[in-house]
């Protein structure tokens, strides 16, 4: 393509630095139609209607390699004392603090990537910036167990516009590592076991934020299941299993939510760092998937120049964090010696001027504004609301009938909700410190920021619980027992009609839990209230699984997961039935770490530690069925206020299964059912286990009936021919079932499909 040469000369320099300094400032929000920028009579790529990739050509041919260089290596955004240089000084004095920053090239218009972490809300961190407050949505998991893709949609909306609002441009949230270990300290920042409900739930966030032009990524590609030994890890598994349990996972979000960057993980695959491994990004995600965006490392995780640029890394993020600068002067040498082609550097500055395009990031400039606080908390609260799952409500104890005395008991229910800790923390609106504990180690003073910033915190969400249930609770006296002495507690549960005993299990980045019981006493002193009070309700505040030795004694339990800012509402709406709990477990809870398919942890022993997945893709309760394990609480399942009625179940075969039936409240309230099809292929001599082929979230009136159809992906009756490269559906009669979990059935039925094969 011929292209004369451009120069946009000083009024754009002045836009862009602009743009840079207003900090604070309001600015427009983003508007459905292109505004006319003055780039757009002066650039040929300012022309919104050209398709974004003849846009990234045009740019493209006016780059000098040196400008293509600068695209692929980003800088952390935040000073770090202990990194192996300073961070520029041009970067801290003019950039607020965030997970990374990439320059643009000014003399072309060409923005600098500004990014910020992540799936949670706008997080910040250590309180990288002082003072900066952002809505703290649910944890993944919980969003994951809602079900309900058009609310997943809805918080991606709400984060991408607070991204914008808070002057970023890339948002790197979209974890989706399957929860095929639940010890796993990042399991609440992923969306569960499942990879069609992982897939779909973490796309529409990302597609949600996108919608209001941030370019947003899928994580950690791949495998990133677990944090121990996270850098030096090889997760080893065979390709067909990779194919149709993590990857495919993968697949579905990135075909749901379209994100700009895939960010590649820490891990090794098989023996080769993610972040060089030439089958899961070139070969799979590149070719296979066709997939156009790019690839950019997570925070320290290259390993080469030439090697990581041929295997398919298109962008090192925070390369201070590397041994080396690998995609500053290594790659322009690798570049000069034609170890890496030239041809290879400009696909990869392509794929990132591609998705900036893609996602307005040069048609919508971003400028700093307050974040719309009430409007935003409202999405939080909604998605709390759904996602907590009521796990035991014996004799209907809940929802509350105006109780009279009320003990509040445990996990600082006076101060908030917990929150998970690492990259995805978010300082939440109303954080005023009061609401955060010092977990302990050294207190780093962080030149940039100025201030004593402790290493470990444990935020708790405000507002309290014990506030929103006093506020719900009529007249009743609500007493508070902190449940450091259990005897006093017990005693305090005793005195009361209802005693609700809050438990907490804190998981973060960086650090799997140790096991799944509830750490520091906690197990003791829900015996002890649940023995004091037969009416002890448990509300868990957990990432993942826990064990439950005081089940048969908690009259009701409530897994409330990490709830975010709405979370004491939405606890309280719960437990007095201002709310109809709606949310199905997007992970199983196990009876005990023995029925886990690694009952131990696997720790990293030095410098390397393999973890042989040898399970495939039978992760959570593909795993208890083929083991016929009776798990604590099966995947899918969850109690609400009224009951549902299923019949009529008629399967479609062919090409796919497709399922009709109608699902009837047969209660008294207004509720929310969650009908789950799972199906299990034929195999030899009986059949495979079943998988999760589709769902529908429906509400209904006491009495209503809706017929609900649902159609499989036929990837979801497949098994993937590593080989051939090819799905392929088998020939034969598989079993379909209808029902509120993975482990109990409303219907059943036989259905014959053909023999097919899909391509990737
Ligand atoms: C995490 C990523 C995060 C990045 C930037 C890494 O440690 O694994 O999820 O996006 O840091 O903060």
């Amino acid at each position: 393509m011929q292209v004369r040469k451009f120069h946009l000369g000083s009024a754009l320099a002045v836009l862009a630095v602009t743009a840079f300094a207003n900090a604070g400032s309001r600015a427009q929000a983003p508007s459905q139609t292109v505004p006319q920028s003055p780039l757009s009579a002066m650039a040929p790529w300012m022309n919104a209607s050209l398709p974004p990739d003849d846009r990234a050509d045009l740019v493209q041919a006016q780059m000098a390699q040196d400008e293509e260089l600068t695209l692929v290596r980003g800088y952390l955004g935040v000073a770090a004392p202990r990194t192996r240089s300073p961070q520029p000084a041009w970067m801290l004095q003019n950039l607020p603090s965030s997970a990374g920053y990439v320059p643009g090239i000014p003399r072309l218009g060409i923005p600098a990537l500004r990014e910020t972490d992540a799936s949670l809300g706008v997080a910040n961190g250590r309180h990288m910036r002082p003072g900066d407050q952002a809505t703290a949505l649910p944890a993944s998991i919980l969003t994951a167990s809602t079900w309900n893709a058009a609310l997943a949609h809805d918080a991606g909306v709400m984060l991408g516009t607070e991204t914008r609002d808070k002057g970023f441009n890339v948002l790197l949230d979209g974890g989706v590592d399957l929860a095929r270990e639940p010890r796993n300290g990042r399991t609440f920042e992923y969306t569960g076991e499942d990879p069609l409900l992982a897939g779909v739930i973490a796309g529409e966030v990302i597609r949600g934020a996108q919608e209001q032009h941030v370019l947003s990524t899928a994580k950690h590609y791949a495998l990133n299941d677990q944090e121990s030994g996270r850098f030096v890890m090889s997760a080893n598994m065979d390709e067909a299993a990779m194919r149709e349990s993590d990857l495919l996972a993968f697949e579905i979000a990135i075909e749901h939510g379209a994100p700009g960057a895939v960010m590649c993980a820490y891990n090794k695959v098989n023996g080769v760092y993610a972040c060089e491994n030439d089958l899961l990004l070139n070969k799979v995600l590149k070719a296979e998937w066709g997939y156009p965006g790019f690839v950019l490392s997570d925070w320290g995780a290259v390993h080469s120049a030439a090697m990581a640029a041929n295997n398919g890394l298109d962008q090192e993020s925070a390369s201070v964090l590397d041994k080396q600068d690998f995609f500053a002067e290594p790659l322009k040498q690798a570049v000069a010696s034609g170890d890496v082609s030239s041809a290879r550097l400009h696909d990869m500055a392509h794929r990132i001027l591609r998705s900036m395009f893609v996602h307005g990031l040069f048609d919508y400039p971003v400028s700093p504004k307050p974040i719309a606080t009430e409007a935003d908390a409202a999405v939080a609260e909604r998605t709390a609301e759904e996602g907590i799952v009521l796990l035991k409500n014996q004799n209907n104890l809940l929802p509350l009938a105006h109780p009279q005395r009320i003990a509040v008991i445990g996990a600082h229910a006076d101060l908030g909700v917990l929150s998970g800790g690492g990259s995805s923390q978010v300082i939440p609106v109303g954080d005023d410190a009061r609401n955060e504990i010092l977990v302990g180690g050294p207190v780093t003073n962080v030149p940039k920021v100025g201030v004593q910033v402790p290493s470990e915190i444990m935020v708790y969400d405000p507002p309290a619980p014990l506030a929103t249930i006093r506020a719900l609770a009529g007249g009743a006296s609500v007493a508070f027992d902190d449940g450091t002495d259990v005897a006093r507690a017990a005693a305090v549960a005793k005195a009361a009609d209802i005693a609700i005993v809050f438990a907490q299990q804190w998981m973060r980045e960086g650090r799997d839990v140790p096991g799944l019981s509830l750490p520091a006493n906690q197990d003791v002193l829900i015996d002890a209230v649940a023995s004091a009070n037969p009416h002890t309700i448990v509300v868990l505040e957990t990432g993942g699984p826990v064990v439950m030795p005081w089940l048969a004694k908690a009259a009701a339990v409530m897994e409330a997961w990490y709830p975010g800012q709405g979370g004491a509402q939405a606890i309280a709406r719960t437990l007095f039935g201002l709310a109809n709990p709606s949310g199905r477990l997007a992970i199983t809870f196990p009876q005990s770490e023995a029925q886990l398919p690694h009952p131990s942890p696997s720790i990293a022993i030095q410098s390397s530690l393999d973890v042989n997945y040898a399970e495939g893709a039978n992760v959570g309760y593909k795993w208890f069925e083929a083991q016929k394990l009776t798990p604590l609480f099966p995947f899918g399942y969850g109690l609400s206020y009224t009951s549902f009625r299923y019949g009529g179940l008629s399967a479609q075969g062919g090409t796919t299964v497709t399922v009709g039936f109608d699902v009837t409240n047969a209660g008294a309230r207004l509720g929310k059912a969650v009908a789950q099809i799972y199906a299990a292929p034929p195999a030899a001599g009986g059949r495979d286990v079943r998988r999760l082929i589709g769902w529908s979230k429906i509400d209904l009136k006491p009495g209503e009936t809706q017929h609900v159809s649902v159609t499989a992906d036929p990837r979801l009756l497949a098994h993937f021919d590593a080989a051939a490269h090819k799905w392929h559906v088998a020939a034969g009669n598989y079993l379909v079932s209808l029902g509120e979990s993975s482990a109990t059935a409303a219907a059943y039925a036989w259905v014959h499909v053909d023999e097919s094969t899909i391509k990737p």
